[in-house]
């Protein structure tokens, strides 16, 4: 396409200085890892514990943004991280509470749970940061309906998200624009990241309205990932296993129109 352009720009990975060669590896290297470790922590954090409650990853998703539909808090936590805390029994009770409206009248019968099973932890006397559970206030707070994070905590994850990966893309990015693969395709594997991430944000924000909108925060990602990921892998080939088929001047420039 622009192959004249490019062959005027002879700046490539493999023909760099040793030390900025290094320096570019260390860089792809820790970025790969981050994103490796962002899906460990991903998976743990969100993934995992939704599976628990028999959910798959799209619903979890789903749950994780739009709130849980028709569940609350307190039940979720009881058909998950919670329910080996409790007897099925027990459990059944507390749930028809929370279906009668968690009304007042019927705490009398559902306290003596709470205190046995639930409030050694779920007090401020344990110190622990978990809600407390010891009284009927308590314990209103979680078995309200979920509606999911407010406008307020998606606007801090969101740009907490947007400025700090788009500097990742950036860099990575430049990198990758060095190598001497095709210009269409360089150019679109050096935006897949950014549209990526603006479908995986755009529906965390829209999922909380409409949660069949959790299927592009999961493509999004995987979209992200795999670009950054070819990206890299591509990057590091160029500087230090490819080059000798690249090496000689002249295949660069007669190389990349017909690659093109
Ligand atoms: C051994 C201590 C312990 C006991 C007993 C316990 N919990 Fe928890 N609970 C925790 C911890 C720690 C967390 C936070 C981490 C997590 O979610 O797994 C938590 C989280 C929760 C949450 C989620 C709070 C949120 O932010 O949404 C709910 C609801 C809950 N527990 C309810 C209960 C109920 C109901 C019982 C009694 C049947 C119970 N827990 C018994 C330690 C305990």
């Amino acid at each position: 396409m622009n192959g004249g352009a490019d062959a005027k720009m002879n700046m490539r990975l493999h023909t760099l200085p040793t030390a900025l060669r290094v320096l570019f590896t260390c860089f792809l290297l820790t970025i790969g890892v981050g994103y490796l470790s962002a899906l460990v922590y991903l998976f743990i954090s969100d993934v995992d514990p939704h599976r628990k409650m028999g959910m798959g990853l799209v619903s979890g998703i789903a749950m994780k943004y739009h709130g849980s539909t028709g569940s609350t808090r307190l039940e979720a936590a009881l058909g998950g991280s919670m329910s080996d805390r409790i007897g099925a029994e027990d459990k059944r009770a507390i749930v028809q509470w929370i279906r009668d409206g968690a009304m007042s009248a019927g705490f009398g019968r559902v306290k003596p749970i709470f205190d046995r099973s639930c409030v050694p932890c779920h007090s401020a006397a344990s110190g622990l940061p978990i809600p407390s559970l010891a009284t009927l206030e308590d314990v209103r707070k979680v078995a309200a309906a979920d509606t999911g994070p407010s406008i307020g905590q998606l606007a801090r994850v969101s740009h907490v998200h947007l400025f700090g990966i788009s500097l990742i893309f950036l860099l990575t990015g430049a990198i990758f624009s060095l190598t001497s693969i095709s210009s269409l395709l360089k150019g679109t594997l050096v935006a897949t990241p950014f549209v990526a991430i603006w479908a995986d944000i755009g529906s965390w924000w829209i999922t909380r309205y409409e949660p069949v909108f959790a299927t592009v925060v999961v493509v999004g990602g995987a979209f992200m990932g795999l670009a950054l990921a070819v990206q890299i892998l591509i990057s590091l080939w160029e500087m230090w296993l490819g080059a000798q088929r690249i090496d000689r001047p002249g295949d660069v420039e007669r190389g990349a129109p017909a690659a093109g």
